[in-house]
């Protein structure tokens, strides 16, 4: 089986999200499909390990904020890579809610749906949650991300709840066709880097150190990101110290 293979599938990104209790709950997920029309159904593949699964299926509905393709990529680090059992996603993110109350991300979000849980079904490591629109609405022109763009100019993979998740080395492994080629007189030239200083940096804080080679995937910062290129409000990972607490190493 050629897992590569898998990546020629067509996926969109959302932030699926629910609320319960007044609080709030939410991950990444590339799996929400719309499976009728009569009543409009979406259908989610949510890990059972996901802290917002269980929420969902308590609360009996969620929402799907579409997030669009030039993404605050903080909110995939902090959506998609951490958990709601560790830390509130919800901190300063700002929410809306349509009927059911789960919350809608207007951040970098150009379209949303709120459903209402009518069916799960278990599949081993997922369950598939189907819901029901109640609303839905779209709130920019901007065009949607796709997974495709993510991995092409993220160059990032999905953490193991993902339903799409391969081990990096089977991946590298694979051989398969190149992409075609495009005519000289086609090929655009890369647009330059804001900076190109590759140096890395070290928190005077904690001691952490941002190698720009490695980035900051947890956090939604690509491979091969300068220090200077990093938005003005990253954190440092381990003690929250921003940039300004930050030394070039020699
Ligand atoms: C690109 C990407 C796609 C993902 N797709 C899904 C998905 O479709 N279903 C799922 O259960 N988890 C998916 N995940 C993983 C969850 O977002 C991740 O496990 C998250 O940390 C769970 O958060 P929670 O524990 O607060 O619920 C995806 C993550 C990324 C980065």
């Amino acid at each position: 089986m050629k897992f590569k293979a898998f990546h020629k599938l067509s996926y969109g990104l959302y932030i699926i999200a629910t609320e319960l209790y007044g609080k709030k709950f939410g991950y990444i997920g590339n799996t929400a499909f719309q499976v009728t029309s009569t009543p409009s159904q979406i259908i989610i593949s949510s890990h059972k390990n996901n802290f917002t699964t269980s929420k969902i299926l308590e609360s009996k509905k969620f929402s799907i904020s579409v997030l669009q393709k030039e993404v605050n990529t903080a909110l995939i680090g902090v959506f998609g890579f951490m958990s709601g059992a560790d830390i509130d996603k919800f901190n300063n993110i700002e929410t809306t809610a349509s009927v059911t109350g789960a919350p809608i991300i207007t951040d970098s979000c150009v379209a949303w749906f709120d459903c209402r849980v009518v069916n799960s079904f278990d599949v081993g490591s997922h369950i598939l949650i189907l819901g029901e629109v109640i609303e839905s609405d779209v709130i920019s022109g901007e065009e949607p991300l796709t997974y495709d763009y993510y991995r092409e100019k993220y160059k990032m993979l999905a953490p193991k709840n993902a339903p799409t998740y391969v081990d990096k080395t089977r991946l590298e492994s694979e051989t398969v066709p190149e992409p075609v080629v495009k005519t000289e007189t086609e090929v655009k030239p890369e647009p330059e880097k804001a900076s190109e200083d590759l140096s890395s940096y070290t928190c005077k804080i904690c001691g952490f150190q941002y190698n720009p080679e490695e980035g900051d995937p947890a956090l939604g910062i690509p491979p091969g990101t300068p220090f200077a290129d990093l938005p003005d409000d990253y954190r440092c990972p381990i003690c929250n110290a921003g940039k300004e607490y930050f030394g070039k190493n020699d």
